[in-house]
Formats: C-alpha cells, sequence, structure tokens
C-alpha cells in the first residue's frame, strides 16, 4: 500500500493511476488529513504530490513530520520536494520565473531509482512544474540529475529511501516517468505488483457498505458505461437498497433502451424503474433547432423526470453516479476564472443540490480505460463495456435543426448501419467515438429512374484519448463507399452520404 499526500496538484489522480498501474494499491489523501491517515493506513511508501503552494508562504501545507521518521520511503514530487526539503533540513525560495513544461535533465549519478531506466551521463525528457526552486540540501541528500534551471531536478538520501523530484513523473510528456514510479514503488518501497482490479472491487464494495449503511440509494442509468458499471458495483455492495432509473428520453441508439433494460432486469436482477419519457422529450422539442436550446431543454426534462420518479420510490438518502476522474478535473477551472461555455453538458449533474441528497460515486477516482477493466471484472457483457462514449442528449444533438420521430428513425438507421460496417471491417476499437449525423438539408438525386430529394447523412469517426482533442479517422475510400452505399439503399429518407474530416480543435466532436 502507498499513502499519496495531495497537496492540490491538478495531476495527483494520475499518481494514483500509475501506481494502481504497477498494481499496487494506493489510496489519495488531502495533506489536511495526512497524520491520522498514515496512522490507519500504514503505508509502505508515501508519495508527496505537487501543489501549487509555495513553501516559503506563511502557514503553507506540510507532510505530517513522522511519515519522515516511520523508516519508509518517501517520493515529493514538485511542491512534495519543496516540504520535503523544508522538513529535513534543507532550504527552498521562489524562483525569480515558474518554469513549466518540456526540459531536459543530465543524469549526474546512478540511482536505485534509475534503475533499468536511466544511467549517469545520459540526457532526458521530464516534464517540469515548479515556482520554488531548491537552495541548499538537506543533511544526507546528493544530487543525481540536474538540468539548467532545476540544478536539483533529482535530489535523494538512498539510504534512507528518500528521493525527490522536481518534475512531474505521473505525467505522458515525461516518457520513462511510469518506469520510474515502478522502482520507486516495486524496487525501493518493496511492494509486491499483485493488486488489481479485483481488489478494487473489493475495497469499493466495503467502502460503499461503510458509507450508505442500511439506507437507501437512487442510481440514474444513462445508457452508457460509466453508470452502468457504477449502478453494478453499487448493487453487489447493498443488493436491493438499491434501485435504478433509467430515464429513457427517446433519443437513444438503435436497441439501446431494450439493452439495457435487459442487462439490468434479467442479466443482474437489479431493481430498475424504466420511465419511457420519449413523448415528453421530443414533444418539447419538436421546432427547437437551437443547440444550446435543445439541451437545456434535455437536462431540465431529465432532472424533472428523474425527480418525480425518484420522490415515487421514496426516502432514499443518497443518489449514485458514475462520476470519473476527468469529469471532477473538467468541473474545476483551472485559472480559477470562468470559462467559456462551449456546450452546456448534460449528466445527471445539478441534481444532488436540488434533492439535497448525498453522492455515492464509486469511480470517482476512476479513469474510463480502468472503469472499462472494472465493468470486464464485474461480468458486464464485452461489447457493453468498449461501446463508444455516448452524449447525454443522444441523438437530438446528431440531428441538427429541429427534430421530429421520423427524423430520429431515419438517424438510427443510418447510424445502426455505419457502426455495423466498423464492426465488420474490425474497426470499432480502434476509433474512439463513430456516429451519423442527420442534416437539416435536402438535396436531389436519381435512384432508379427517379427523382429523390431527400437528407443528406454525415458521418463522422475521430480518434482520442480523452475526447478534449480529436482527429478524424482515417478510413479507406473503399469502406465509405461501401458503408455509404448501404446506408442509401437501405435507409430511406436519405440520398446523399458525406464524410466529415474536421479534427478537434477546431470543431468538436459532436455536431451541436
Ligand atoms: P464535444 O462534442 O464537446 O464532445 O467535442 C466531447 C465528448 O463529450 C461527449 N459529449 C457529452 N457527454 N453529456 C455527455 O455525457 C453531454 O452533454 C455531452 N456532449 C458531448 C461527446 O460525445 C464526446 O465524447
Amino acid at each position: 500500500r502507498v499513502l499519496i499526500i495531495d497537496f492540490g496538484s491538478q495531476v495527483t489522480q494520475l499518481i494514483a493511476r500509475r501506481v494502481r498501474e504497477c498494481g499496487v494499491y494506493s489510496e489519495i489523501v488531502p495533506f489536511q488529513s495526512a497524520g491520522k491517515a498514515f496512522r490507519e493506513m500504514q503505508p509502505k511508501a508515501v508519495i508527496l504530490s505537487g501543489g501549487p503552494a509555495s513553501t516559503t508562504d506563511v502557514g503553507s501545507p506540510r507532510a505530517p513530520q513522522e511519515v519522515f521518521e516511520a523508516g519508509i520511503p518517501v517520493l515529493g514530487i514538485c511542491y512534495g520536494q519543496m516540504t520535503m526539503v523544508a522538513q529535513l533540513g534543507g532550504e527552498a525560495e521562489p524562483a525569480d520565473h515558474r518554469e513549466f513544461g518540456r526540459a531536459f535533465v543530465e543524469i549526474r549519478k546512478d540511482s536505485r531509482i534509475f534503475d533499468g531506466v536511466w544511467n549517469a551521463g545520459e540526457q532526458h525528457q521530464v516534464w517540469m512544474s515548479h515556482g520554488d526552486r531548491v537552495i541548499s540540501l538537506a543533511p544526507g541528500f546528493e544530487v543525481f540529475a540536474s538540468s539548467p534551471n532545476a540544478p536539483f531536478a533529482v535530489s535523494a538520501d538512498e539510504q534512507r529511501g528518500f528521493y525527490s523530484f522536481m518534475f512531474h513523473p505521473e505525467v505522458i510528456h515525461t516518457p520513462d516517468g511510469a518506469r520510474l514510479l515502478r522502482n520507486f514503488v516495486q524496487k525501493i518501497a518493496g511492494c509486491s505488483g499483485d493488486w488489481t482490479m479485483a481488489s478494487f472491487r473489493e475495497d469499493a464494495v466495503a467502502r460503499i457498505r461503510e458509507q450508505v449503511g442500511d439506507g437507501k440509494v437512487i442510481c440514474g442509468l444513462s445508457g452508457g458505461v460509466d453508470s452502468a458499471v457504477a449502478a453494478v458495483l453499487i448493487h453487489e455492495a447493498i443488493g436491493d437498497q438499491l434501485t435504478c432509473i433509467f430515464v429513457d428520453h427517446g433519443l437513444l441508439r438503435m436497441n439501446e433502451a431494450e439493452q439495457v433494460v435487459t442487462l439490468f432486469r434479467e442479466h443482474y436482477n437489479i431493481p430498475l424503474v424504466h420511465v419511457d419519457a420519449s413523448d415528453t422529450f421530443i414533444s418539447a422539442l419538436e421546432g427547437e433547432s437551437d443547440p444550446e436550446a435543445k439541451r437545456k431543454t434535455i437536462g431540465r426534462l431529465f432532472v424533472e423526470v428523474f425527480e418525480a420518479e425518484a420522490r415515487k420510490i421514496g426516502g432514499a438518502e443518497f443518489l449514485a453516479q458514475g462520476t470519473l476522474y476527468p469529469d471532477v478535473i473538467e468541473s474545476v477551472s483551472f485559472t480559477g476564472g470562468p470559462s467559456v461555455t462551449i456546450k452546456s453538458h448534460h449528466n445527471v449533474g445539478g441534481l444532488p443540490e436540488r434533492m439535497n441528497m448525498k453522492l455515492v460515486e464509486p469511480l470517482r477516482e476512476l479513469f474510463k480505460d480502468e472503469v472499462r477493466l472494472l465493468g470486464k471484472e464485474l461480468g458486464l457483457p464485452e461489447a457493453f463495456v468498449g461501446r463508444h462514449p455516448f452524449p447525454g442528449p443522444g441523438l437530438a444533438i446528431r440531428c441538427p435543426g429541429g427534430i421530429s420521430r421520423e427524423k430520429l428513425d431515419i438517424l438510427r438507421k443510418a447510424d445502426a448501419i455505419y457502426l455495423d460496417e466498423i464492426r465488420k471491417a474490425g474497426l470499432y476499437d480502434a476509433i474512439w467515438q463513430a456516429f451519423a449525423v442527420l442534416l437539416p438539408v435536402q438535396t436531389v438525386g436519381v435512384m432508379g429512374d427517379g427523382r429523390t430529394y431527400e437528407y443528406v447523412c454525415a458521418l463522422r469517426a475521430v480518434t482520442s484519448t480523452d475526447g478534449m482533442t480529436a482527429d478524424f479517422y482515417h478510413f479507406d475510400m473503399d469502406f465509405l463507399s461501401k458503408a455509404a452505399t448501404r446506408i442509401i439503399n437501405e435507409v430511406k429518407g436519405i440520398n446523399r452520404v458525406v464524410y466529415d474530416v474536421t479534427s478537434k480543435p477546431p470543431g468538436t466532436i459532436e455536431w451541436e
């Protein structure tokens, strides 16, 4: 077990993730409650995260001193390095300019933490981010790597197992960072590396039981992977104290609603309220063509329908959500200032405050791919777990202009054919997200001997790692031609297909 003490870095969760990737359990605690957590957990090693403070500020955060007295290895990263230096008798001061971004360190001396990764005399890329700099090392410490701006980029007291990095080993821009962290947790701290998603499942179940006791929980299912995994996990923990509410807004893809209902009712036997609210949603959206107005209408109706159903169930104290770690960070503005709203994202957001319920969010520490692993661990079908992301407002935002049942039906059919072709070509997993868009434009065509005047369908497929940036997928023309021919032949109402070759930015993934 490794304890990560959080000093407020944006990327603390990435440290936890890297440690988990080494097969080692880790927990993050805010520095304010680190002493208690440290005594309870008795970790084999401690990692001190980065953070925005300066150790020279009055009252700036510190690690509990006992961390350095327990005879276990400690790794300090950025601010973690500074506080380590300050607490062990060295000195740090604010740097003239903050350094942020790519830098190269020169390895001065071999170290156990570099084993098999870096050797003395080499130069390696790292990702720096610091405002303070070390001016004198603590007793027992030596320099192992330096850069022009950071003469103490890596310093350590190998005897005591104290290591400190001025750069972030947890981010991908430090290409060897994951291996350095592996050396720390496995070689230096001696953690065995046999922790798996199965262990996460067990711990999460225990935590949910402890939080919920014998209270009642309701969980909104969106049809997506995250809420489904959260629900199955919570059901494993507390059984029928959980009720799921699936608000079917009529904007889902082909057969999707049935799949969710079958999965929950038949496969898992989880109590599920399936609300067919498609009339409510579709009639409210008819004639509405402004993208933001559509999103807001869907968000508002979702909350209303959900609340009404929750009231019927009655007595639930807890609301479960499939919030993931990226949702947590994205909701915290980097600058602290207002950020521009590109799109009003719709999740179950806003519900907890309105309904005055406590939140159960068992996936808060995980990233999307980890949730998929957990889903598999819980026995969710592969095809369900590996599904492309799907936006809360559903097909409404893939039908620019006003929507109608007729248009949604046309879109659903085209989308199903497109995805079928992608699966047949073995490309589904190589693509982050693929979907059809039904344009509010009709064009002239000729089919058989007749004139047609029908809708245009745009196909979109992108690659991405997190949905924040994306590139269009480079299909070969034969594939596109095959998909287009099938759509035009099989879907009445479409006589032309185009492919979207816009990346994000400047485009967004969805059209609205
Ligand atoms: P954009 O279109 O903003 O989409 O590039 C980025 C990712 O987010 C998904 N998306 C949503 N997901 N609620 C969601 O849960 C929403 O309102 C929403 N809008 C977009 C989109 O499908 C893509 O994966």
